[in-house]
């Protein structure tokens, strides 16, 4: 028998049914993103994506003809993959709303090379593509995408979507998702928030909520607190991929002349870090903060934070500060003590 003599339902009842179908097939849920020729940042809730071949790397999502993010991906040639993770439905609504201005609504960057935004507090991990091939199929266009570079944000599980409603990968402990799929955990792979550290501790320390703020500045004019008390944490990644967070007084300056020599990285092989890198660390621009619940980053504070007596300093957040003891932080934290500070 061939296909054309199979018999058919009214169109009506087959969409109908083709739906229920395809509710009962769960998948992750995915922001593919781009930019539109002015630059503006576009993207869209995606479940329709799957796996094509391993060589090239290729994988193909289906976009709804006549969108914006569909057009900015015609564009560009190129898009990212942003897959969610667990604490992320919000996103997941908001861009699958049509809101024009979804990215006003969503932490993201676009790191060097990137072929799309980076949506760095919601998505576990971004896959960036090149468009290798876009095939018309009625109402979607079929974009194939080659990925050049992926990058893990957060170990958290994917969000889910399936029968109609979203869910979180059974059981929620992030760690069976790697048994369950076999993949190795990378080494970064534990992202424990800053005041979660301190907590667990044990530490005493006070968490202070206020306006997300983005610098000292803002730390002493919208929140009135006393410089001499701020602590600054700057945030190095090295050529190598780790991480140095380096900790002085606000008011201080840092000789990366004297940074590099401390950590003996070379001073062109340090840069500050983005956003992407610090989401790496669970911490957002603003909230940059000496206690680091990834493993493997070096840590320096400058001599000088120790004689400051309870100091505010970044929580991770940039609507939360921490106040606490100089001493009990460089107890808790173990840092190098070393003049990193210009004269
Ligand atoms: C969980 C979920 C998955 C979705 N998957 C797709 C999809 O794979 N393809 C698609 O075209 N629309 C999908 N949508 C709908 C789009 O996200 C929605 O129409 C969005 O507004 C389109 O963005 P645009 O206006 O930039 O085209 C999905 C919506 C949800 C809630």
């Amino acid at each position: 028998m061939t296909s054309r003599s199979l018999p058919g339902p009214p169109p009506g009842l087959l969409a109908q049914g083709y739906r229920q179908l395809m509710a009962a097939f769960p998948t992750g849920v995915a922001v593919v993103a781009s930019f539109e020729r002015d630059g503006r940042p576009w993207g869209m809730t995606c479940s329709a994506l799957c796996s094509v071949t391993l060589d090239p790397p290729t994988l193909l999502v289906c976009l709804r003809n006549g969108g914006p993010t569909l057009a900015a991906v015609r564009h560009r040639r190129a898009f990212t993959v942003n897959l969610l993770h667990r604490d992320a439905r919000a996103t997941a609504e908001l861009f699958a709303s049509g809101d024009p201005d979804r990215f006003a609504r969503t932490r993201w960057s676009a790191p060097a090379g990137s072929a799309g935004p980076h949506l760095v507090a919601a998505a576990h991990a971004v896959a960036d593509c090149r468009v290798s091939r876009i095939c018309q199929v009625g109402d979607h266009a079929v974009v194939f995408g080659e990925v050049y570079r992926a990058v893990q944000h957060h170990r958290l599980a994917p969000l889910l979507y399936g029968l109609h409603r979203y869910a979180i990968w059974p059981p929620p402990g992030d760690r069976a998702v790697g048994m369950v799929t076999g993949v190795p955990e990378p080494p970064h792979s534990v992202v424990v928030s800053p005041v979660d550290v301190l907590r667990s501790a044990g530490a005493e320390f006070t968490v202070l909520t206020h306006q997300p703020i983005v610098g000292q500045a803002d730390a002493e004019q919208l929140l009135g607190l006393p410089t001499g008390q701020l602590l600054k944490t700057m945030v190095f990644r090295t050529a190598a991929g780790g991480f140095i967070l380096a900790a002085l007084p606000a008011g201080a300056r840092v000789s990366y002349r004297r940074l590099s020599t401390v950590v003996e990285v070379p001073r062109a092989k340090l840069r500050q870090a983005d956003p992407a890198d610090l989401a790496a660390l669970g911490m957002q621009p603003g909230g940059a903060s000496p206690v680091c619940g990834r493993s493997g980053v070096v840590t320096v504070f400058d001599p000088a934070v120790a004689g400051m007596g309870v100091v505010y300093c970044g929580s991770g957040r940039a609507d939360q500060t921490v106040r606490i003891a100089a001493e009990v932080l460089i107890q808790l934290v173990g840092p190098r003590l070393a003049a990193i500070t210009a004269d």
